[in-house]
């Protein structure tokens, strides 16, 4: 049994440097990177609060392919460019979405999402996957989300 699990009223920059360490923990020494995304996916839902879905697109053969994720099924493959995912896989930097209504492209996976935020994780320099949350709460996500999650993506680009 793992007992990771965040500390109630901590602040967030705290939330997140305790999500990245038991995402370090418990990826340490395990090379199968789709169990190591499968509790990292499971460890932003228990800690991040507000989240309808937080999980893995992979690159594949130039193409975002649906990873381990928490949340409603999802579409299984987005090109690059495409929707929030797609933007963020092809520049190469987090996308920051306060309303996905406005977002030219989004792709709708879950009805409920109103705020998303996409983090690409680059490994050598090369974007290997990106790191979805979305939040059926508009504006959900702030700079020290993104910062956050780009320090865990940065923390377990070698992982997955
Ligand atoms: N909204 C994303 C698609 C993935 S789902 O949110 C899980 C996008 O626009 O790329």
């Amino acid at each position: 049994m793992f007992s990771f699990a965040p500390t109630p009223g901590q602040s967030k920059a705290d939330l997140h440097a305790d999500l990245l360490g038991a995402a370090r923990a418990l990826t340490d020494g395990e090379p199968d990177g789709i169990a190591n995304m499968a509790n990292i996916a499971a460890l932003i839902w228990q800690f991040l609060p507000d989240l309808n879905w937080a999980g893995f697109y992979r690159m594949v053969d130039g193409a975002l392919v649906l990873g381990p994720f928490v949340g409603k099924p999802a579409c299984i493959r987005i090109a690059m460019g495409q929707g929030v995912c797609g933007a963020a896989a092809q520049s190469g930097q987090t996308q920051l979405v306060p309303d996905v209504h406005a977002f030219p492209g989004h792709i709708a996976c879950d009805d409920a999402s109103r705020s998303e935020l996409v983090v690409p994780v680059l490994r050598d320099g090369v974007v290997i996957a990106v790191i979805d949350l979305d939040s059926p709460s508009p504006a959900r996500f702030d700079d020290d989300d993104a910062r956050g999650i780009e320090a865990l993506a940065a923390g377990i680009a070698a992982r997955i």
